[in-house]
């Protein structure tokens, strides 16, 4: 058996944080996210991580303190925006990588689909969270012969 040990000095490097300023789900309530989130990311800017994910980023003046802040790869996700709409906070600067969540659940071909403009399969929320294949292994590639779910 071969082993490898990462070398402790390259483990910041494969490690990514996600953080939610401002997330309104399950009651969880923040007032004061410009200081807290602004503190957060200014004490781990120097940990060298691989990317800061952020989701429910805000508004666009926090989104842009937080950019300032980071000094390496910066992740939007903006909860259920059009593609266009992520791909221009790319295109104008404000993140260097956008994601997307449930379009990539519904489109297992998601990155074909964009490179041809084929149109999107819509997801399906009633599917998520639901513990089995349903909404996961199911949907559709453009080119699938056997059509709808
Ligand atoms: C079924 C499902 C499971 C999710 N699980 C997580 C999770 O474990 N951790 C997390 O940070 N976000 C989770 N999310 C949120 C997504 O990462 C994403 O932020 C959200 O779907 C909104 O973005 P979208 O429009 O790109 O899908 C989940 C979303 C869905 C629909």
């Amino acid at each position: 058996m071969v082993g490898y040990v990462w070398p402790l000095e390259d483990s910041a490097g494969r490690t990514g944080i996600r953080l939610s300023p401002g997330n309104p789900y399950n009651d969880i309530r923040e007032d004061d996210v410009h200081t807290l989130y602004s503190a957060l990311v200014g004490a781990l800017a120097p940990l060298d991580l691989a990317y800061l994910h952020l989701v429910h980023a805000g508004d666009d003046g926090l989104l842009g303190t937080l950019r300032s802040l980071w000094p390496g790869t910066l992740m939007l996700n903006r909860p259920g925006a059009e593609l266009s709409t992520r791909a221009r906070d790319v295109a104008e600067g404000r993140a260097d990588v956008i994601s997307v969540g449930t379009l990539a659940l519904a489109n297992p071909d998601l990155v074909d689909r964009i490179g041809s403009s084929a149109p999107l399969n819509s997801p399906d929320p009633a599917t998520f969270y639901g513990g089995g294949a349903s909404g996961y292994t199911d949907y559709p590639t453009h080119g699938d012969a056997r059509g709808a779910r």
